[in-house]
């Protein structure tokens, strides 16, 4: 199946509020367990990039309470909800900055990151190299990356399976997204010819799940 791009942004209150509220228990730990296997316990400066309502970046702060994370996404209304969520939390807000901006606008130092993660962002953007991009310009040299996103299945009936399968109780909006986002979904073989495009040939991929693929290395 060809893959059908969605919006970049989750711009919208409803559905920024939706995927907000949304049960990603399981992903967003398993998100976090691989990081810790694959590179140990992060420090320094961890950039997220399409953080969403920081959930992940919560996780982080608190497995790690000398970490600074730089949490970046372009949805003012996801911002928003970030906020919301890291004002209950004084010390993880403390150690989060939120910053607006699109990765495309991201004016970051080079080499300022010690870790880089993103996870369900590639599949929004309609330029995916500019991600890779962001990612060799921001990470230093020794930097860990992790990148998980979902993997775009044979066709709607398999996209459809999966909605019902994982989001069969979540709400309406949530669940077209859902099923949208994997049809915009790269496979892990179009993950694999991004990175030789980019460069970026120290990073491997694989699949993770039935529904998601990572890649992950660390920058030479
Ligand atoms: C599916 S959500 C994932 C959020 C979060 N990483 C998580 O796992 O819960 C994707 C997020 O990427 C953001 N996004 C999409 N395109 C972006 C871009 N070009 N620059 C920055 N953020 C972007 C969206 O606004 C949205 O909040």
């Amino acid at each position: 199946m060809q893959r059908i791009p969605e919006p970049e942004l989750m711009d919208e209150e409803k559905q920024a509020l939706a995927y907000a509220q949304a049960d990603f228990e399981e992903p967003n730990n398993q998100f976090v367990e691989t990081f810790l296997s694959l590179f140990g316990q992060p420090s320094g400066t961890m950039l997220d990039l399409g953080c969403g309502p920081a959930d992940i970046p919560l996780r982080f702060a608190r497995q790690a309470t000398e970490l600074h994370i730089i949490a970046v996404d372009g949805a003012p209304a996801m911002i928003k909800l970030a906020n919301h969520t890291l004002s209950q939390d004084a010390d993880a807000k403390a150690r989060i900055e939120t910053v607006c901006a699109s990765i495309q606008e991201l004016r970051l130092p080079p080499q300022s990151c010690d870790a880089v993660i993103s996870n369900s962002l590639l599949h929004h953007l309609h330029e995916p190299l500019a991600f890779w991009d962001t990612i060799r310009h921001c990470g230093r040299t020794g930097a860990a990356v992790l990148v998980m996103d979902l993997s775009r299945p044979q066709g709607r009936a398999e996209a459809q399976d999966i909605v019902d399968t994982y989001a069969v109780d979540e709400p309406a909006v949530l669940r077209k997204d859902f099923f949208n986002s994997l049809l915009a979904a790269f496979t892990p073989e179009e993950v694999e010819q991004q990175l030789t495009a980019t460069g970026l040939c120290e990073l491997s991929v694989k699949q993770a799940s039935d529904r998601h693929w990572i890649a992950y290395g660390v920058l030479q």
